[in-house]
């Protein structure tokens, strides 16, 4: 089975905890675009929902396939935000921003009561790190934001210290937000959570791509594997 079937095939798990009524958060990144689409043949048949977008290429394909969105500002919590991930650990500490959106997520999941994380069986593993980490920072002052950056790292624990800008088509990629990303060969992040607090301390941060599994909200991950989808609560 491939991953992308595997990604479809958890997308339609977490389709099942979806009650009638509820706000969504719609999350970013293929895995999510499938969930996407299937709540659109959902809303077609009938279905009500509403969404609030993570990125304008999800509000784009909510669009096309008929989710009804709510604008940002009209919302103050959400009942469940379905998002996927580039790894997650065995506590459910997520790496996202592989698809740039990490800031629009880490806000929209915050709000929310519930997060299922939807991926392929190949995103869980024992330590966060292997995927880059990605964290946005504003354009001025990258030297200094990336030289604070490495000694954070440094400080932290995480042995890789290789920080690079994120490029698109030969030149910086801009967030929906107008920033920059930056990607973080961390090879093992041995505390999540302290990581993340420390990283966001630094000025020229806006946020990072580490979402500690806070225990303020719950959290489901949901894997596709060869044997259908798998739950971890
Ligand atoms: C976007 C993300 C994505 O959820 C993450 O990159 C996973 O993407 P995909 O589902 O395409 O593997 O965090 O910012």
């Amino acid at each position: 089975m491939d991953a992308d079937t595997q990604k479809a095939q958890a997308a339609a798990k977490a389709i099942e905890y979806v009650k009638e009524g509820m706000l969504l958060g719609l999350g970013t990144g293929s895995t999510a675009a499938h969930f996407v689409r299937q709540l659109g043949e959902k809303v077609a048949n009938g279905f009500k929902v509403a969404g609030v977008p993570t990125s304008i290429a999800t509000e784009t394909l909510a669009k096309e396939v008929g989710v009804p969105l709510l604008n940002i500002d009209e919302v103050t919590t959400l009942d469940l935000v379905v998002d996927g991930a580039d790894e997650a650990d065995g506590a459910l500490n997520l790496i996202k921003g592989g698809g740039a959106a990490l800031l629009r997520e880490k806000v929209i999941a915050h709000a929310s009561k519930h997060m299922i994380v939807i991926a392929d069986e190949s995103k869980l593993v024992n330590t966060l790190g292997t995927f880059a980490l990605p964290i946005e920072i504003i354009q001025f002052a990258t030297s200094i934001t990336i030289h604070e950056i490495k000694n954070c790292l440094k400080t932290c624990g995480v042995k890789g210290d290789e920080v690079a800008i994120r490029q698109k088509d030969g030149a910086p990629l801009i967030t929906d937000n107008g920033n920059f990303i930056l990607d973080c060969k961390c090879i093992e992040i041995p505390n999540p959570e302290l990581l993340c607090f420390e990283l966001n301390k630094i000025p020229g941060v806006v946020e990072n791509g580490i979402f500690p599994n806070f225990k303020n909200a719950k959290r489901t991950l949901v894997l596709g594997t060869p044997n259908g989808a798998k739950v971890v609560e």
